[in-house]
């Protein structure tokens, strides 16, 4: 594994910025020359002579046949696959490529409900059906669980028609599913597994995190490389190690959602991340591990706030990613957002995202101990310095059956549309995506039909003002819906 200290496509990189070459491709500021002077007295110079073009020194992303291919290859054996592609449009388009890669328009995939909305797009651009099947709620932890395996189970017996499996593990509080059991679920049938493991890319390399997509033997599966690792923001992978999937297809579908001019910074941090990963990973990963149980103890040991345990959601039957910090701040009397708030703009502290029940702070390979201190000493001074009022917030998905009558990608490109009231909604076909804050997962997708209990949820939600995600006016008393 001598090969993985290299990081072929960032040393082409470098050795083409000092030949200093006089550009005449795009991009057009030219090696920095003309970026705006502020700018660059921010950034330094240096960093511009990385944004280039497709030119053979450094290799073309769509076909790749020099550093850009030798980058992928390490990527691919770093974490044990047939091959990896560097994708420069973050997770969201390796969810979109997972679906039109494994899928043909028409067949049906079974989902969890409560997915990234890039999920929401991939089966719009595939053509799929999606099998919709309910997260569950823990009102005890305030956070929503993906199925369990046993539950994925029972969706297969009931829809042996689906051709793939679709599941987002780690979630965003860093749970993660019993792979294991539903890849070999999955293949028994000779189904495709696909994994959303953008909040993963880091779980292959501690032996003491969850189990990774990639060891469990997904078919596909997607990594934020950006997120828990070093590359930068928009730099993801799409692992292929199937034996279900066309790899030209996936190679294709790959090359149709990528932009032709990737930005080489980006995809230099990428390989440079892989290689972080494997040389320095396990050590890196331990500090920071060791870090976040610091922190959870301490805030464990704070009166207001808690943060669930890896013991806690092991005995749920699932697994936790520990290096995720979600911290329930019901005790307080004030929402999540309102902590975020304060915590951004009294004390620096940003947190990844919040909702009414929990701040979510997430760690990655660049966290140290001083920003678990910040943090804690910062909820410390909150909780003795705001008193807030008891809420009755109770966490809860309302009992809602649904009915897919259309394909969302019908409704999405063909179906004419028309706005209708609320009140007169029911038995339309839905045009839109509605999505109450929380729980966060819809409550209608387009092409479902309109009941009357989800026109009636819809019309609380909307006398009590709630804004619901994918609502396209300032009230919710109008619906988008098919003409039929
Ligand atoms: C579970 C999940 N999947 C996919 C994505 C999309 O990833 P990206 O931001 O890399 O496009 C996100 C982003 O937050 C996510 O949380």
């Amino acid at each position: 594994m001598k090969k993985q200290i290299k990081a072929p496509l960032f040393e082409t990189l470098l050795s083409h910025a000092k030949r200093d070459v006089v550009s005449f491709h795009t991009p057009g500021h030219k090696n920095g020359r003309s970026i705006d002077s502020k700018l660059k007295s921010f950034t330094g110079e240096d960093v511009y002579s990385f944004d280039v073009t497709v030119f053979p020194e450094v290799d073309s992303l769509h076909d790749p046949t020099g550093p850009i291919k030798k980058a992928q290859e390490l990527m691919a054996q770093a974490y044990g696959v047939k091959n990896s592609f560097f994708l420069v449009n973050g997770s969201s388009q390796g969810n979109i490529a997972m679906f039109m890669a494994a899928c043909d328009p028409g067949d049906s995939v079974i989902i969890s409900r409560s997915s990234h909305k890039s999920i929401m797009s991939g089966v719009i651009l595939s053509g799929v059906w999606p099998i919709w099947i309910q997260p569950k709620i823990d009102q005890n932890l305030d956070i929503i669980f993906n199925s369990s395996a046993d539950e994925i189970k029972d969706a297969l017996d009931k829809f042996p028609e689906a051709k793939a499996v679709f599941v987002t593990s780690p979630t965003y509080n860093g749970v993660t599913m019993d792979l294991f059991k539903i890849a070999e679920l999955c293949h028994s049938r000779g189904k495709i597994l696909l994994v959303d493991e953008a909040h993963g890319p880091h779980l292959k390399f501690h032996q003491d995190l969850p189990v990774s997509a990639v060891e469990a033997g997904a078919d596909l599966c997607v990594q934020s490389t950006h997120k828990i690792l070093s590359a930068m923001s928009q730099g993801s992978v799409l692992h292929f190690n199937s034996d279900l999937i066309d790899f030209n297809r996936v190679r294709k579908i790959v090359s149709l959602l990528q932009t032709t001019s990737p930005n080489y910074l980006v995809l230099a941090s990428i390989d440079l991340a892989r290689r972080q990963a494997f040389v320095q990973g396990e050590a890196m990963l331990e500090k920071v591990m060791q870090a976040a149980d610091y922190g959870r103890k301490k805030i464990n040991q704070l009166g207001k706030f808690t943060c669930f345990t890896r013991q806690h959601i092991m005995s749920l039957g699932y697994d936790l990613d520990p290096t995720k910090l979600t911290i329930n701040v019901t005790r307080t009397g004030f929402s999540g957002y309102q902590i975020e708030d304060i915590l951004a703009k009294e004390y620096n502290v940003q947190v990844d995202c919040a909702d009414i029940f929990n701040v979510i702070a997430i760690m990655g390979m660049g966290s140290d101990k001083s920003d678990v201190n910040a943090l804690v000493d910062a909820l410390e001074e909150i909780e003795d310095k705001y008193q807030g009022q008891q809420q009755n917030w109770i966490l809860q998905i309302p009992s809602l059956s649904t009915e897919m009558v259309m394909m969302p990608r019908d409704v999405y490109f063909a179906a004419k549309t028309k706005r209708v009231p609320l009140s007169k909604a029911v038995g339309y076909i839905s045009a839109q995506t509605l999505t109450p804050y929380p729980p966060g997962i819809p409550v209608l997708i387009p092409g479902e039909r309109i009941t009357k209990e989800i026109s009636d949820y819809l019309t609380d939600m909307s006398a009590k003002d709630i804004r619901v995600s994918g609502q396209e006016t300032e009230t919710l008393r109008t619906l988008k819906v098919v003409v039929t």
